[in-house]
């Protein structure tokens, strides 16, 4: 979903010319829709007064941000030192194999997003994967598979 000129309007609303407010509208705009659309990058430049070269930094910089659309459902496995040593790349793998997707990359039917990070700060409890903000403990293979399937079948049945 992109981001209508009244939706930014709205979040912009007692904030124009705060260039301090920039990343809370931006992580606004990506709870709006999903990722920060580059057209509404350079509208908070110019409507907050921070370089668009700030912007653009800061939304490369903080994996918080996505700068491209993402699917209905994101799936976030932490391939930190102690999720990797409990089997995260192997949770990677099968999600990989499953649904065909490298990290990064959205299906073409846009129902999932794979995406890594380096730590969620839950270690005790890896191998990690979060779920649409949702974290599931201790993964296995049993377990994603029958958490992606069922994804799938809500989709198929929604
Ligand atoms: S390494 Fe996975 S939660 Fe810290």
């Amino acid at each position: 979903m992109t981001i209508q000129p009244a939706d930014l309007h709205d979040l912009l609303q007692g904030r124009r010319s705060q260039p301090s407010q920039f990343v809370e509208v931006m992580l606004d705009v990506q709870d709006r829709c999903g990722y920060v659309p580059q057209a509404a990058m350079i509208t908070l430049s110019r409507e907050l007064g921070v370089p668009l070269i700030e912007v653009w930094r800061v939304a490369h910089f903080y994996k918080a941000f996505s700068l491209d659309p993402r699917g209905q459902h994101v799936i976030t496995v932490c391939l930190g030192t102690a999720c990797h040593i409990r089997g995260a790349p192997r949770a990677r793998d099968q999600v990989t194999a499953e649904l065909g997707l490298r990290p990064g990359e959205t299906t073409q039917d846009g129902l999932f997003t794979l995406e890594v990070v380096n730590c969620l700060g839950t270690c005790a409890l890896g191998p990690v994967v979060v779920l649409d903000g949702v974290y599931h403990e201790r993964m296995t293979s049993r377990k994603l598979s029958q958490l992606l399937a069922s994804v799938s079948k809500d989709a198929a049945y929604g």
